[in-house]
């Protein structure tokens, strides 16, 4: 996140964004209000390369002072801070680099454009409605799996779809090296599967969390998932952090009803059609 101090007041760019905190100087002068609101000692500590700001005048900017997850967040952020002493003594300022106009302000605006359409994308994909799943293998007698919402139908003849998996993630070369996943699309009660395979829990552990069985395909899958679709790598592409992997299907298991879990603007829920007519 970035404050942008200009002669005519101060604005938050990217608060979304709490992997960085900076402060952009974008005139030499910095009006006295912004620096007495704002800034621990004022203008005092402009010609370094830091300042230290003042928190609750962050927690109260504009519509964030009522977002409680926002607010949840800048304080996970500032407990991270601490081990780094990018927060003061007193814990109630918190240390912003300072960027500098004249030298670094190109950077900074190409840095901060793309930075943006990052955070605005994420924005964007909160509204992307998506049933969870599972997606499982096993290497070694070992399994593996993860919780995934990029996960899409592809093709239906013949039946294929893709799955983008994160590089950094456990399952990642296991499916790669195999070549082999099931993609287990959870039912509405099932947020505590969804939990284990996201994180809560790690390695083979997840897998009690759930009623979990290994069947002729040699990959766990979950009984009593909607649906249990198993996969051969086809294809892959790589982008960025993730690659996508092309799933030809092998087999499916469907549960009889239509129940799904579904993952909107950052929770769990369950689709309810309109009321006919
Ligand atoms: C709702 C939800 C959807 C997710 N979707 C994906 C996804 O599509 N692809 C992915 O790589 N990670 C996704 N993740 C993140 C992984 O589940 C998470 O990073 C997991 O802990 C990785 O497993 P590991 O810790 O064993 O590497 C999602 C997490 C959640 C909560």
């Amino acid at each position: 996140m970035r404050i942008e101090v200009n002669a005519n007041g101060i604005s938050l760019r990217e608060a979304q964004n709490f992997s960085s905190f900076g402060i952009f100087l974008n005139s030499g002068r910095v009006p006295e209000t912004v620096a007495s609101n704002w800034l621990e000692g004022g203008t005092r500590d402009l010609g370094g390369q830091h300042v230290w700001v003042k928190e609750e005048a962050l927690r109260a900017w504009g519509h964030l002072h009522e977002d409680a997850a926002w607010q949840e967040r800048l304080t996970a952020m500032i407990d991270k801070a601490k081990g780094y002493g990018f927060i003061d003594e007193s814990g109630r300022r918190i240390r912003a680099h300072i960027v500098n106009p004249g030298t670094t302000a190109p950077a900074v605006a190409d840095g901060a454009a793309s930075r943006e359409l990052a955070d605005d994308f994420k924005v964007a994909m909160r509204r992307l409605a998506a049933t969870v799943s599972v997606i499982t293998t096993r290497e070694n007698d070992i399994s593996f799996g993860i919780t995934a919402t990029a996960v899409s139908s592809f093709c239906a003849e013949p039946p294929a779809l893709i799955v983008c998996i994160n590089r950094s993630t456990s399952i990642h070369d296991p499916v790669r090296r195999t070549g082999r996943f099931c993609v287990n699309l959870l039912a509405a009660e099932q947020d505590e599967v969804c939990n284990a395979f996201s994180g809560k829990l790690k390695g083979e552990e997840r897998f009690n969390v759930g009623s979990w069985v290994t069947g002729e395909h040699r990959l766990p899958y979950l009984e009593t998932a909607q649906a249990n679709i198993f996969c051969r790598v086809e294809s892959s592409l790589q982008y960025g952090s993730h690659t996508a992997f092309v799933g030809a299907v092998e087999a499916i298991e469907n549960a009889p009803d239509i129940r799904t879990l579904v993952y909107q603007n950052g929770t769990l829920g369950s689709f309810a059609s309109r009321p006919a007519g």
